[in-house]
């Protein structure tokens, strides 16, 4: 196991969890099981983590959210129990039918679509949020554009991702999301999905600082972010000025 380093990291190549129809398929695959699958593995902590993403995106009645990558609308559901109007965009059919069929409010707007190439106009939005969604893109800098983009200025996106752990409990987490994981989510979800790319696609997605630099590099200010459970999540937090 490797200690965790703080520092620039190069992107991966596209690898199968990031090429667009090999997303599809494997989200297509495991759309019906997903969101026990997520509680199950992260014994609920997910829930929290996008409550706090919510939170701290405090959309106000009368806003406008985008939840892209909204795959199965939990984030965007949490969003819109806060305030205002929220759209889910994702380009998996079968996560979107599972949002539609999980929101009792009947209000979450949704839709299907690329992250890459987001239809709207620009400065559409008040909030912009994704959760677990930009580790499959497969040009991350092209999507965090798009997110600067279709912001109206003073617009606060919210990026949730899984991250390195670090700190004394990350060699347990390692362990877990390397070995335990892929197990049980093959287990749980009866097929080959994302959680066998998880640890693989962690190491080489850039640390926090890196990502809040590329953030930067799109366009946005205010940069901030903080860490969940043993560095395992991430959420960041920035501004269109
Ligand atoms: C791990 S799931 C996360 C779903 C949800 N945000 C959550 O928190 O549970 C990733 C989702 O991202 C979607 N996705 C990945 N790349 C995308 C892209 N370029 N455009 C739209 N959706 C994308 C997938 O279809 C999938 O539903």
């Amino acid at each position: 196991m490797t200690a965790f380093q703080p520092g620039p990291t190069p992107l991966a190549p596209p690898g199968p969890e990031r090429d667009p129809d090999g997303v599809r398929r494997m989200f297509t695959s495991i759309a019906g099981r997903y969101d026990l699958a997520n509680r199950l593995l992260s014994l609920g902590t997910d829930s929290y983590w996008r409550w706090v993403t919510a939170r701290q995106l405090a959309p106000a009645v009368g806003d406008l959210s985008l939840d892209v990558a909204c795959g199965t609308g939990d984030l965007a559901m949490a969003l819109r129990r806060r305030g205002g109007e929220v759209i889910g965009l994702d380009f998996t059919l079968a996560m979107l039918q599972q949002a539609r069929r999980r929101d009792r409010s009947g209000r979450l707007l949704l839709t299907g679509g690329d992250a890459l190439r987001l239809p709207f106009p620009d400065e559409t939005f008040d909030r912009l949020s994704v959760a677990f969604g930009v580790r499959n893109f497969a040009d991350l800098a092209t999507g965090l554009r798009e997110f600067h983009r279709v912001l109206r200025p003073g617009g606060l996106a919210g990026i949730l991702e899984f991250s390195r752990p670090r700190g004394p409990l990350a060699p347990l987490a390692r362990f877990y999301l390397a070995r335990i994981m892929p197990a049980l989510g093959r287990f749980i979800s009866g097929c080959d999905g994302p959680y066998n790319y998880l640890a693989d696609s962690i190491n080489t997605w850039p640390d926090p600082g890196r990502l809040a630099e590329l953030l930067r590099a799109a366009g946005f200010v205010s940069v901030s972010w903080r860490s969940f459970t043993a560095g395992i999540a991430v959420l960041h937090l920035a501004r269109r000025e």
